[in-house]
């Protein structure tokens, strides 16, 4: 089991996180609200934003809109995408991040990035003198590798500090933290909050009927899932989906959650037409047989190393 988080009133964390990258952005402020409202509705109580999400408008309507509902909630952010992990740094982001949300504590602070260029102990103490001065309640890393997470456990430890959660990409096509990220969570009891469960969108179906978005809109996107392979895993998830009569985005969305290590998938949407099938996946009964099928559509990742013929 891994440690349990929960809002500041006690209330543990939800099944699903919203990730408000798009708030300021592709979503406006009124698309926002509908969609903050209605994770509020299904029970959503954990939200994801960063210093660097829309130069700000992210954290502030976010701020804005938690403000009332504080305790019973859990707010992320993130610090350090740019500007490296230096102690300044991190301090100066994240009095910004916390000004800008409106709150005297933030229960979670991610590293947003590893920082090969950067001492971890200077992060980590940076980190702790936050959490000592009832800051943050919470510590993550994002976009680490398992060795990275494992030497910051054991750096954080020196002062005093836990490393809570993890924030890595996982979805149908992008599974390699099934291979050591996974596995060092239940090891370490380390919570996973993964992001990008519908492939930024391919695992809707979208792109199969021709229709545009972030992966036609945004090139690091059309890159990351620009594999034949994957566009062909989206076409097979919609034919279960449309075999089942159900949303394939709900279905994404239910698999990246199904995992046995329990992770907490962060959705997301630009507006609640979108965001309604992903939601779905709150409640939706995984099968074991559906979880198969669904697990066949992708390759296996290997493990890590090429141990196992050895072992053989
Ligand atoms: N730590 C990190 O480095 C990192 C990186 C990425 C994200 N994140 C976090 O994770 C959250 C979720 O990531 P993500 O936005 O990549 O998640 P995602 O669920 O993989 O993609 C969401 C996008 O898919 C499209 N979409 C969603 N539902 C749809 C529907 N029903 N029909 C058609 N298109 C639909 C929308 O994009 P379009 O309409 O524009 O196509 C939407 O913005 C973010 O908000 C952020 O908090 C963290």
């Amino acid at each position: 089991m891994t440690r349990p988080l929960s809002s500041p009133d006690g209330t543990p964390a939800s099944r699903l996180a919203f990730g408000t990258m798009q708030f300021g952005g592709r979503a406006d402020a009124a698309q926002s609200r509908a969609m903050f409202d209605a994770c509020l509705g299904a029970g959503i109580t954990h939200f994801d934003t960063a210093h660097v999400y829309n130069d700000g408008a992210s954290e502030t309507l976010l701020g804005a809109m938690a403000g009332p509902h504080r305790d019973r909630l859990l707010i992320a952010t993130k610090a350090a995408y740019s500007g490296g992990g230096g102690r300044d740094n991190i301090l100066g982001s994240f009095e910004v991040s916390r000004q800008r949300l409106g709150m005297d504590m933030v229960d979670l602070l991610y590293m947003h990035r590893f920082d090969a260029a950067t001492d971890l102990h200077e992060s980590m103490e940076a980190l702790a003198d936050l959490k000592q001065q009832g800051r943050i309640r919470y510590v993550g890393v994002s976009n680490f590798a398992a060795w990275q997470v494992v030497k910051a456990v054991h750096i954080a430890a020196k002062f005093d500090l836990a490393i809570d959660i993890v924030q890595p990409m996982y979805n149908l096509v992008k599974r390699q933290v099934e291979v050591e990220i996974l596995p060092m969570c239940a090891d370490q009891r380390i919570a996973c909050a993964p992001y990008s469960p519908l492939g930024g969108g391919l695992l809707t179906g979208k792109y199969a009927r021709g229709k545009a978005g972030r992966l036609t809109e945004d090139d690091r996107y059309g890159r990351r899932y620009g594999s034949d392979w994957m566009h062909d895993a989206a076409r097979g998830l919609c034919d279960l989906a449309a075999e089942r009569g159900e949303d394939p985005a709900t279905l994404a969305v239910a698999w990246a959650a199904a995992h046995p290590m329990g992770p907490m998938p962060i959705i997301s949407a630009r507006t609640t037409e979108q965001l309604a099938p992903s939601l779905a996946a709150m409640t939706y009964k995984m099968t074991p047989d559906l979880y198969q099928r669904l697990s066949a559509l992708s390759p296996t990742p290997p493990p890590a190393t090429d141990r196992s013929e050895e072992q053989a």
